[in-house]
């Protein structure tokens, strides 16, 4: 029996009867977009975050350009992204017209630092957009005493914990959420939200989300069709009072793989100083990864290296990220592997994925030592 990367069916299985009830809700409404179960869900998760507003949008991609265009970026800006992340992270910023500027990461937490920004600011520094990578907490008050506006990209990061209880979504000038459906909190298709404290940002993020318009008839701006709908939000609804245990549970496993010497093994990722993540995905390190690969697929085992080729390096963006040397972010696209991680996986689980890891290394080291 192998493991699979991750589980989503299993922590939702006890709550069809209400994710039913819920969507019958929104047929019996006939209300399908901009409705009350938008409206109420956006300020749950308002509130659920600790920020004062929230704008539902229609997926995490379009969540980072329509913050970014509200916090006032535009042509001729810079925002600063890592490369270590999803290709969104960095994607969604040419359409405000401003260039990304790739940052490194520490590859130990996978985030990016207040000394990796500092090295590419510049006078065109509009933002920095912090990475919670894999459900880390990136540095963002350091960040933000650099001087510079920054947008969380917490897209993998709902439920996670900063100091003090802080959550993502009211750590930075403003902070954007994916609902795709592997993500800690997730709907069923596209989704993605918007969260500040600015009453400015808030309303210029609904105005561009509806077209630049607020009633359809006379438009303010250029703006996108990119609405969370009622159906996602009424799914969304039924879940979010789930995300803090189904987090805890996530919590438990890393701490399964920690009590059971995987760190003895490979390198595990780091919480960031007074963070307690909800590991969207648990991703570990070791220079010879490829000998995990192929013994965790011998073993049925899911693992994914999702990052091998790091942003700046991917072909639409070597206009931006041509030359480049970012040591952190290549240490960490080699060397990373995800195993598999959720709220439900079980410390016999966790056994099986050691026998296989440690089974690999140790064949990996006879061999060494007979070259
Ligand atoms: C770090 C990060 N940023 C942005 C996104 C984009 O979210 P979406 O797929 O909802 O557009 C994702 C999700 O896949 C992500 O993992």
């Amino acid at each position: 029996m192998g493991v699979p990367l991750f589980d989503t069916s299993t922590p939702v299985a006890a709550l069809r009867g209400e994710l039913r009830a819920a969507v019958e809700r929104v047929l019996d409404s006939e209300r399908y977009i901009l409705g009350p179960e938008v409206s109420a869900f956006e300020s749950e998760f308002a509130s659920y975050c600790g920020a004062r507003h929230a704008v539902g949008v229609a997926n995490g991609t379009d969540a980072i350009t329509i913050a970014l265009r509200a916090m006032g970026v535009g042509p001729g800006d810079e925002v600063v992204v890592p490369s270590f992340t999803f290709y969104a992270s960095a994607e969604a910023i040419p359409p405000t017209g401003a260039t990304p500027v790739f940052c490194d990461v520490d590859p130990h937490t996978f985030c990016a630092t207040a000394d990796t920004v500092r090295a590419v600011l510049s006078p065109r520094t509009k933002a920095v957009i912090a990475v919670h990578l894999f459900g880390n907490l990136a540095p963002v008050t350091e960040i933000e005493a650099l001087g510079v506006p920054v947008l969380e990209d917490a897209a993998q990061a709902a439920g996670s914990l900063g100091a003090d209880g802080q959550r993502p979504g009211a750590l930075g000038t403003a902070a954007t959420f994916s609902f795709f459906p592997s993500k800690n909190l997730s709907c069923f298709g596209d989704g993605g939200i918007i969260t500040t404290d600015d009453e400015l940002v808030a309303e210029t993020a609904r105005t561009l989300r509806f077209h630049g318009s607020h009633d359809k008839v006379t438009y303010e701006l250029l703006g996108y069709n990119s609405r969370l709908d009622e159906l996602q939000a009424a799914v969304l609804r039924v879940q979010l009072p789930h995300l803090d245990a189904w987090s805890d549970g996530r919590r438990a496993a890393a701490r399964h793989y920690e009590r059971a010497g995987l760190g003895e093994l490979v390198a595990l990722p780091q919480a960031t100083p007074g963070s307690a993540p909800a590991w969207h995905l648990y991703v570990v390190s070791h220079p010879q990864v490829e000998r995990l690969e192929a013994a965790l697929a011998a073993a049925g085992i899911g693992h994914k290296a999702y990052y091998r080729t790091p942003v700046h390096r991917q072909a639409p963006m070597l206009r931006w990220g041509e030359g480049i040397e970012l040591p952190g972010t290549q240490q960490a696209a080699r060397e990373h592997l995800a195993i598999p991680i959720s709220p439900v996986l079980t410390r016999e689980q966790v056994e099986q994925v050691l026998a296989a890891v440690r089974g690999a290394l140790s064949v990996a080291a006879s061999t060494d030592g007979r070259s």
